[in-house]
């Protein structure tokens, strides 16, 4: 027996023929759905307070951060540690968003060809990074890491760093205005390799 079909009444099988309806009514719900779970993360005190203990980031590190997104390491290492027990022993406490909340933008990534490196604040001397950077095969002979022997030349440029930190104030970084004006000053004379290893040593150490 034929199927019975009352043609004033909205069907399923309407909707099933009908490409264009078919897509309207998915963007529909995928948009509700998603709306849901991701509007109220914009009002969570856990998403976006600052854990007790961050601090923006100072000139130096500032500036460190800027060569890190300049060469691209976020091309093969990710700042996020998962709660999963394999990474929490590997690299230590999982990441929390309040520690990202002064990250404009910030660089968790999704690619690990080299280890997380959220946590990596104070796990090496600062001359281990030195030497790392400038050849990482002198202190791991297997690595595949490449080397960045010119940011041990190449001078910061000191003029750069109060405008950011005000457009970063914008967003909702707390720099004070003396923090600001102080900033070519704090950062004069030094290296793009002094500014990196700045900021890969306070990188992860806020959450106690
Ligand atoms: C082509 C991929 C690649 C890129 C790009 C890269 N790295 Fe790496 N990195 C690795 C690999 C692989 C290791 C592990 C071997 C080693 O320690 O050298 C590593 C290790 C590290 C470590 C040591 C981490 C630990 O816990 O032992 C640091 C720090 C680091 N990289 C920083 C950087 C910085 C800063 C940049 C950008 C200037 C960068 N990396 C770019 C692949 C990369």
């Amino acid at each position: 027996m034929a199927t019975q079909h009352t043609p004033d009444t909205f069907s399923h099988e309407k909707i099933e023929t009908n490409n264009f309806l078919m897509i309207l009514l998915i963007i529909l719900v995928v948009s509700v759905g998603g709306l849901v779970e991701i509007v109220p993360l914009f009002f969570q005190k856990s998403t976006t307070e600052a854990v007790a203990g961050l601090k923006p980031y100072t000139p130096l590190q500032l500036a460190g951060r800027d060569v890190y997104i300049r060469e691209g390491c976020y091309n093969c290492h990710s700042q996020m540690v998962r709660p999963f027990r394999a990474e929490t022993l590997r690299y230590g406490h999982y990441s929390v968003a309040g520690e990202f909340v002064y990250d404009h933008p910030f660089q968790w990534g999704s690619k690990r060809t080299g280890p997380d490196l959220h946590r990596v604040g104070g796990r090496y001397s600062d001359e281990w990074h030195r030497v790392h950077l400038i050849n990482p095969r002198d202190v791991v002979p297997e690595s595949n890491m490449p080397a960045y022997p010119w940011l041990a030349t190449a001078p910061l440029k000191p003029e750069e760093l109060a405008p950011k930190m005000k457009a970063l104030r914008k967003v909702g970084v707390p720099y004070t205005d003396e923090e600001i004006e102080g900033a070519a000053e704090a950062v004069k004379g030094k290296t793009e390799l002094d500014a990196v290893v700045a900021y890969l040593q306070v990188l992860g150490t806020a959450l106690k």
